[in-house]
C-alpha cells in the first residue's frame, strides 16, 4: 500500500492576515500545476487560519502550529485543539525544535499535546530531530528513538497508522545545510523501525515521515525519491506561491522518475 506523499508549510511567525491572503491568492492562481497525487497542507499562524479556511484553494489543507493539551481554563495565551479545529486546522504541528528549544517543551509536554490533537480528530505532525552537539557525538539515532518513542507512547497502532512524523535535524532548519538524502534516509528508516517496535509493522508501514531542514525546489526530489521518506515540511521555501508550487512539481516529477 503505497503511502501518499505531503508537502507541508510550516510558516512561523510570519504574514499578517493581509500577507496569508495574498498568498492564497497567488496559489489559487497557480493552483492548476499542484498534483492530485500528492498531500499539500500550510500551518500559518494561528491567525490566519479562519481567512485562509476561506481563500485557501482547496487541494490545499491547513494546520496549526501549536496547542496546549487542556480542553479550555485559565491557560493564558494559549490555544486548545477545538479553538484550531473549528477554524478549519486538520493538521498541528507538535513538538518543533523551535518550540523545544526556545520554549521549554519537553518530551512530556509533547506527548500530552500529541494525544490532546488525536483525542479532537486531527492528525499530529510530531517533529524529532537532533541538534548539532548530539550529532557529532554520534547520538542521532538514540535521540530520534527517545522522542518518537515518547511522542507517540500511548497511542494505538491505529491512531499511528494516521500519523505523520517529521525528521527534523535541527542543524538544518533555516540553516542552508542539509543532511544527504542518503542520510536522511537511514534516520527515517530507523524511526520507522522504532514505530514498528512500538506499534506494529502495519502502523509503521502506514505512517508518513516527512523530512525537514533547508528543503528547496532543488533539493526537495532528492529526498523524496528515498523510500522511506514520505514528504517534506518546509519552512522558508513555502512562504511565496511560486516556491511551494515549484516543490510540488519537483515532488510530483520525481514519483514519476
Ligand atoms: P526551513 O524550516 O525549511 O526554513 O529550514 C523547516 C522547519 O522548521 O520546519
Amino acid at each position: 500500500m503505497a503511502r501518499r506523499k505531503m508537502l507541508v508549510g510550516n510558516w512561523k511567525m510570519y504574514k499578517t492576515v493581509a500577507e496569508a491572503r495574498a498568498f492564497a491568492e497567488a496559489l489559487g492562481r497557480l493552483s492548476g500545476r499542484l498534483s492530485d497525487d500528492l498531500e499539500y497542507a500550510i500551518c500559518p499562524p494561528v491567525t490566519a487560519l479562519q481567512t485562509l479556511r476561506v481563500v485557501m484553494p482547496t487541494k490545499v489543507a491547513l494546520g496549526a502550529q501549536n496547542v496546549y493539551f487542556e480542553p479550555q481554563g485559565a491557560f493564558t495565551g494559549e490555544v486548545s485543539t477545538d479553538m484550531v479545529k473549528e477554524l478549519g486546522a486538520r493538521y498541528v504541528i507538535v513538538g518543533h525544535s523551535e518550540r523545544r528549544t526556545l520554549f521549554c517543551e519537553t518530551d512530556d509536554l509533547v506527548q500530552k499535546k500529541v494525544q490532546a490533537v488525536v483525542a479532537a480528530g486531527m492528525v499530529p505532525i510530531l517533529c524529532v530531530g537532533e541538534n548539532l552537539v548530539e550529532r557529532d557525538a554520534g547520538e542521532t539515532l538514540p535521540v530520534v528513538r527517545r522522542q518518537t518513542e515518547r511522542g507517540l507512547a500511548g497511542l494505538s497502532g491505529a491512531a499511528v497508522a494516521q500519523t505523520v512524523v517529521a525528521y527534523e535535524p535541527v542543524w538544518a532548519i533555516g540553516s542552508g545545510r542539509t543532511p544527504s538524502a542518503e542520510d536522511a534516509e537511514v534516520v527515517i528508516a530507523a524511526i520507522r523501525g522504532v514505530i514498528a517496535e512500538q506499534h506494529g509493522l502495519e502502523a509503521a508501514e502506514a505512517v508518513r515521515i516527512l523530512y525537514g531542514g533547508s528543503v528547496k525546489p532543488n533539493n526537495i526530489a532528492g529526498f523524496c525519491g528515498q523510500p522511506n521518506i514520505d514528504g517534506a515540511l518546509v519552512g522558508g521555501a513555502s512562504l511565496e506561491a511560486e516556491s511551494f508550487v515549484a516543490m510540488a512539481e519537483a515532488m510530483a516529477g520525481g514519483d514519476n522518475a
